[in-house]
Order: structure tokens, then sequence, then C-alpha cells
């Protein structure tokens, strides 16, 4: 039975973690070989699916009825779609209802959504009755090829997002890109910009992909998609596989997202994390040219690549607010390097460390002249 996922697979992926290694399915269709992938990687007859309540009706109902079909006892779980649910407050409703559903220590957790389901039905996973398995069944462009890999689960609070959390590799994830055609395109084209930060650090091949058939992949075609989803997951998985737990080479997927999470800070989190890091690593490329450590022409192939992904090429957001978000991200860090630049289109530069310091005034130019446009 399980050759048959394999054989219906575009790619399956092995993912290598401490908890165990883990299978990464990957093509369109597969969601109906959920109950196949349970039975054989987390096999328990009861089951926690969980998801937003914008993906359950659509998608995660219907997981649900399937696994009930093959005789599991289901208990199927919703919370109001948004970042806004990526809180304690969740996790309690959550974890209250599946000790009221008598849940023991046997279950697992199927979680069916975009990344806040895969963020918080991971945690919940994690800490319910100290850990049971999860399975991940990503809906989003983002937690197909972002979220769904190197098993970080968590929660936002007051002081800032994903401060709470735990390590919780899945048991397996399936990605069915045919699922991609119900997100809405603006979502799509945002976590396509995670897929581009995958090639400009790590493949030249994969950045050209994405940028060749952004049409295609915005467009939500199942097979392209599955393609890029696939060759992300590959490159990602590498890193996590050689630096699970983030102390060296793991930095590397940080590319864009020192000053991408200053304007995202900066604009009240108005705009899209996508949208947000696709400017951070048009800067941080800047930086890089400025600074004679990349190659020079990287920024315009990036602004290409990107052109079709964010939402316009200039961003309503206050600059000396973005610096003092930098600021005081530097301050946290005790001062410590934290750009991630490149070297050229697929690969990052690697001097010292992989983060470089990048002196304030150099920082400030970087900013202000991304977010006044590109
Ligand atoms: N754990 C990680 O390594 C990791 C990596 C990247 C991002 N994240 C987290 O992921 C979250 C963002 O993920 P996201 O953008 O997927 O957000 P999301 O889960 O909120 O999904 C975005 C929207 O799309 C809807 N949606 C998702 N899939 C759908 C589908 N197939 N059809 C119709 N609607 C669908 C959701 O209901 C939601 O309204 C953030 O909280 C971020 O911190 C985690
Ligand atoms: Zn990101």
């Amino acid at each position: 039975m399980i050759n048959d996922i394999h054989r219906a697979a575009y790619a399956t992926i092995e993912i290598r973690a401490a908890a165990g290694d883990y299978p990464v399915f990957v093509g369109p269709g597969l969601l109906s070989r959920l109950p196949v992938v349970v039975s054989t990687y987390a096999p328990s007859e009861r089951l926690a699916v969980i998801s937003d309540d914008q993906v359950g009706p659509i998608h995660g109902a219907a997981a649900a009825e399937a696994l009930v079909e093959v005789g599991h006892d289901v208990t199927f779980l919703t919370f109001p779609e948004g970042e806004g649910s990526k809180t304690r407050k969740s996790w309690s409703m959550l974890t209250d209802e599946m000790l009221n559903a008598g849940l023991g220590r046997d279950c697992t957790v199927v979680a069916v959504g975009g990344g806040v389901t895969t963020d918080l039905a991971g945690f919940v996973a994690a800490t319910y009755l100290r850990g049971v398995p999860v399975v991940q069944v990503p809906t989003s462009t983002l937690a197909m090829i972002d979220a769904s890999v190197g098993g970080k689960t968590g929660i936002d609070v007051r002081a800032g997002k994903n401060l709470v959390g735990a390590f919780h590799a899945p048991c397996a994830v399936i990605a069915d890109t045919a699922l991609l055609t119900t997100l809405d395109a603006r979502n799509r084209a945002e976590g396509l910009v995670e897929a581009v930060k995958h090639g400009a650090i790590l493949s030249e091949a994969h950045f050209d992909m994405i940028a060749h058939s952004a049409e295609a992949l915005i467009g939500a075609d199942p097979d392209t998609n599955a393609a890029c989803v696939a060759a992300s997951v590959r490159l990602k998985a590498d890193v996590v596989a050689r630096d699970e737990f983030e102390g060296g080479l793991r930095q590397v997927l940080n590319f864009g997202h020192t000053i991408g999470h200053a304007i995202e800070a900066a604009a009240e989190y108005e705009i899209g994390h996508g949208r947000a890091v696709a400017f951070g690593m048009i800067a941080e490329a800047r930086i890089g040219e400025r600074l004679g450590v990349t190659e020079v022409g990287t920024t315009d192939r990036l602004m290409a690549a990107l052109m079709s992904l964010t939402d316009g090429t200039s961003l309503d957001v206050d600059p000396s607010e973005a610096l003092r978000f930098l600021k005081a991200d530097k301050k946290v860090r005790a001062g410590r390097a934290r750009y991630v630049l490149l070297r050229r289109i697929g690969e990052v530069a690697h001097d010292d460390g992989w983060a470089h310091d990048v002196d304030d005034a150099t920082a400030r130019v970087a900013v202000t002249e991304v977010l006044s446009g590109w």
C-alpha cells in the first residue's frame, strides 16, 4: 500500500531529524493517501484532526471523513483562521478539547492547513501529554515549502512572534499541490518568495526555475508547483539536516529576514511576511554589492524574479521606524552579526561565519532606498 504513494508522488524527500527521519510526499492528489500514511507512519486508532475555520470546511473535513471511513476514531477541531490565532488561548482551547474528548497518549494529531495550523497544531502535539505524534498536511505554498520542514512549532506572544514553542518533527508530511487551487493568488505569491530565497542562497537552477515559471506557479498549476515545492523542500531539508537546532549553517535561511522582519514590524504586520522578505532580500543584496561581497548584478536578478510576486515595488512604511526595529534587534543579539549576504545567486558568502556585520549607515541607505521603490 505504501509503495503506492511512492509511485503516486511526484517526489518523496526523506528528512533527517534527531527524533527520527520522516518522509515529505509531494504531488497533486496525495491527500487521498492520508489514511495509508497515518497507518504506516503514525499508527493510532484515535486522531485529532486540526484545521482553521477556512481550510476546515474545504479540506480538513474531507480528510477527517476519509480517516473515519477506514475505522479511525476522529475528533475534528477548528480554530479561527489567521495569525491572530497563534496564541496561548488557542493552544489551551485545543488541548482542553482534546482532554475533554478523552484522547490519550496513543493519539496522533493531523494538522491540515497553512503555516499557522502547522505551527499551532504542531505545538499542541509537542506539548499534549508531553508530546504525541503529528502528521502534517500543509495546504498553503508557504507551509509546503517552509513550515513543514525543520520541525519548528510554536505560538506568538505579546513580546513577539514565535517566541514560545518547541522543536517537534512530524512523522510524515503530505504536500498535495492540488490543494493550492483553493488558496488565493496573493498567498500563493507570498509563499513563493521563500522559494526564491531558497534558490538565491542555495541553488541557481531553482532560482531560475521559479523566475521562468512564475505565471504557472502563481496560477496554481499543480505539476509546476510540485516541482517547485519538491526542490525547495530538498534544499531546506539539506540545510536542516546539517544544523537541526540552529547553531550555524541554518542561519543562511535568514537571508532577507533581518531587514524583512524590521519592515514587517514597522508596518505593524499589515503587510504579508513574503512581501516584507522580498524587500528585505533586495535591500540585503544591495548591501552585499555595496560592500563588495556580492557579485554585481545579483540585486537586478532578484528584482526580476520577485517583481511578479510582490504587490508593487514600493512600500508606504516609515524608514526610520524600520531602522528603529533594526537597532532594537541588534541590541537583543548583543551586537552579534546578523546579515546573511549572498556571494552570488545560488551561493551565500561565508568568510568568518554565515552572518556578517553591517554598519548602521549602510543599512540605513539600503532600507530607505528599497522602501522608496525598486
Ligand atoms: N515552522 C516554520 O518553520 C515556519 C516557517 C515559515 C512560516 N511559518 C509560520 O507560518 C505562518 C504563515 O503561514 P501561512 O501564510 O500559510 O498562513 P495561514 O496558515 O494563516 O494561511 C493563510 C490563509 O490562507 C488560508 N488557506 C491556507 N491554505 C488554504 C487552501 N488550500 N485553500 C484556501 N485557503 C487556504 C488560511 O485559512 C489563511 O486564511 C506564520 O505564522 C509563520 O510564522 C512557520
Ligand atoms: Zn520567512
